[in-house]
């Protein structure tokens, strides 16, 4: 039994998530006012309002002209990605499922397990509290010390990064986030008090945050097994990080702790991430406002506007840290709020290395960072700021990506993320505004479809916002992108490059106040109001540039209902999908896609959907998560399917007793076909 605890009725919780999730994963940000308070929809509208214009002129013309245009603008001849033109809806595919999807959906449940289809085994890796460095004792709930936690593998999963050591893909690097700590369930009931924590709860749940490093072989029955190893390794809220790139030494990065302003003791709410092509992780700091205290005590109104910006609160905190040490008081301490919110990098190659943060990927609530190396060979690195109406980023480094993973290579490459330009993303609609109407309906040219533009932020020391210096881009980038009119999006979360058909995929969770009082309406990029499922865009474009083309290809939800869209396959045909969260793609092209926050009454899963030839958009559930949990960090090998199962049970009532039978531990699973063999085939 978890301290359970009653929650204030009044909040609203606008997901299908538990109000403690709410609570302690993201400062129940969707249940306080949207902090994009900017107007610049209005922009978007005008813009929208001229392409309509245009689109009605055309008349019938718009469809194939897109369809020219994601080919001119893809890189990649338009013979060799014949599945971009538009698809008239209910295409019934093939017959045959795409290679890397042939399996029996799992279907919607809410069993207290990790349902795989038949023919599948699963098995935990790693669950919290399991023994990663020397001398780390074995978990026991009722034995919880900052000591043990800190040899011991983190709580709540999310990202999932297998990195192998050799060609064989026998050894591999696990490497693994942790999200953040939910003190009422980790502790046994009537141990855990929220107005009067002791230190030493404060201090486990530092050491639970963070990062473990593994290492990971494959077994003779096709699983992966955690090996006694050298690499092995925790990051937590203590770790030394260095600050690199633009900000670093920045006055607006000292403290009383750290008056050089270049290191910073830890990480926290890494959500998802991304593995570099140089063999290092990429992490996201993402809802890192909640675990500050009394931003209203701070009086430099720069500071201030940027604390608001970003969700900061005044009084005490949901954990109460700031009783511990002042770095969480904003009133003591108010730069330490700059020094999170950033795209960490670990290098799992070398144990002793120290973690770097990249100031020159901007400061926003990174849900993670994915790499695509331009064909010139500059590294365009990914990121989407998940909270409701805000944006999508992606950054462009000056230098060139070395090949290969020698010491000499990452040294390098990591380097690339130190100077660069930061871009936000603007989507224009093609069809007239009059057909978006928020009901997810269709329009006339039959897809949700468009061209887009990515805006400069800053370069360097260069600032291309009016009114910022670029360090004030970085540090307070949510600002400078509302400045120049980016297009406020639904939740943007993971966003990954397909490395078959190298087109960018993103997942909108969802947006439950599109379009409510005061809010932007619905626009093609995001065209339900009061979106409840979330959807998954695509765009097209080498990396490099500042235009690209964009459709959706899914918007999610019950393929029964009017608003769902799936690629335009056959909606009977496909699985219900919602809130996807995070996304992977397999050695097809495939792309996989997790799932957080079911509204539709099951429990969370990971699905498979072809994206290019007739399958395209034929959804597939390929397992379940437990009661309560969220699906995350998908890893899609050949032959091995990895989720992390995070929060089980949480806030529920009787919970959950995944994986033991006991107390519920959030753990890595990993699923492979009986008697080994291609997954999907
Ligand atoms: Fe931690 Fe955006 O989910
Ligand atoms: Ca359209
Ligand atoms: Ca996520």
């Amino acid at each position: 039994m978890s301290a359970k605890r009653l929650l204030p009725l009044l909040t609203t919780h606008r997901s299908g998530r538990s109000p403690v999730t709410c609570e302690y994963r993201c400062g129940n940000q969707c249940s306080h006012p949207a902090p994009n308070t900017s107007d610049n929809e209005y922009f978007g509208d005008v813009v929208r309002g001229v392409m309509s214009r245009r689109g009605a002129l055309r008349a019938g013309g718009v469809m194939a002209a897109t369809a020219a245009s994601f080919a001119a603008l893809s890189g990649t001849a338009a013979a060799e990605v014949p599945a971009l033109a538009a698809q008239p809806a209910g295409r019934r595919g093939s017959g045959r499922p795409a290679a890397g999807t042939d399996f029996e959906p799992v279907a919607p449940n809410t069993e207290d397990a990790v349902v795989v289809p038949e023919g599948y085994e699963q098995q935990v890796v790693i669950r919290w509290g399991d023994p990663v460095v020397p001398g780390a004792p074995e978990f026991d709930v009722t034995k919880q010390t900052a000591e043990a936690q800190a040899k011991q593998f983190g709580y709540n999963n999310d990202f999932v990064g297998l990195i192998p050591q050799d060609g064989s893909g026998k050894r591999n690097f696990l490497v693994v986030n942790h999200e953040y700590t939910t003190e009422t369930e980790m502790f046994p009931e009537g141990t855990y008090d929220e107005e009067n924590p002791t230190e030493e709860h404060a201090r486990i749940a530092w050491a639970a945050h963070g990062l473990t490093v593994v290492q990971a072989d494959r077994t003779p029955e096709g699983g992966l097994k955690v090996v006694p190893s050298k690499y092995n390794r925790r990051i937590t809220l203590d770790t030394e990080f260095e600050v690199r790139g633009p900000v670093a030494g920045s006055d607006l990065l000292k403290t009383s702790a750290d008056p050089t302003g270049t290191v910073v003791r830890g990480t926290q709410n890494n959500c998802a991430g991304g593995v570099t092509p140089w063999g290092t992780v990429l992490s996201g700091e993402e809802n890192f406002h909640q675990y500050f205290a009394n931003a209203d005590k701070v009086t430099d109104p720069k500071v201030k506007a940027g604390l608001d910006r970003y969700g900061f609160e005044g009084g005490a905190s949901t954990r109460k840290w700031e009783r511990f040490d002042k770095r969480w008081d904003l009133g003591q301490e108010p730069n330490e709020a700059h020094r999170f919110g950033w795209v960490v990098e670990i290098d799992p190659n070398d144990p002793h290395a120290k973690p770097i943060k990249h100031t020159a990927l901007g400061r926003f609530k990174h849900e993670a960072a994915n790499v695509k190396i331009a064909r010139d060979g500059r590294v365009v690195v990914y990121s989407g700021d998940d909270e409701r109406f805000d944006y999508i980023y992606k950054f462009v480094s000056k230098g060139n990506y070395k090949p290969g993973r020698s010491a000499h290579a990452r040294r390098h490459n990591m380097a690339l993320l130190d100077e660069g330009t930061l871009y936000v993303a603007k989507f224009t609609g093609n069809s007239p505004a009059e057909e978006i109407d928020g009901s997810g309906t269709l329009p006339s040219d039959g897809e949700f479809d468009g061209t887009g533009e990515w805006l400069p932020l800053a370069s360097g020391d260069e600032s291309f916002v009016d009114g910022f210096t670029a360090e004030e881009v970085y540090v307070y980038t949510r600002l400078a992108a509302d400045k120049v009119g980016a297009t406020k999006m639904d939740r943007p979360e993971d966003i990954e490059p397909n490395p078959v058909n190298g087109r960018i995929y993103a997942a909108l969770t969802n947006n439950t106040d599109r379009g409510a009082s005061g809010e932007a309406r619905a626009d093609e990029p995001n065209p339900r109001n009061g979106n409840k499922n979330g959807h998954v865009l695509e765009w097209d474009e080498d990396g490099t540039g500042t235009k690209f083309v964009w459709r959706l290809l899914l918007v999610c939800g019950d393929p029964a209902a009017a608003d769902t869209y799936f690629g335009g396959f056959d909606k009977s045909k496909v699985s219900p999908i919602s809130c996807p969260d995070n996304v992977a793609f397999d050695g097809y092209g495939n792309l996989w896609i997790s799932t957080d926050g079911n509204e539709l009454g099951s429990n969370d899963g990971l699905f498979s959907v072809p994206v290019d030839g007739p399958n395209r958009g034929e959804v597939k559930q390929f397992l379940t998560v437990p009661v309560g949990a969220e699906t995350c960090g998908p890893v899609v090998r050949d032959d091995l399917v990895l989720v992390a199962v995070q929060h089980p049970g949480e806030g529920g009532d009787p919970g959950s007793s995944w994986p033991d039978g006991g107390h519920p531990r959030p753990a890595i699973v990993a699923v492979h076909k009986t008697g080994g063999g291609r997954i999907g085939a």
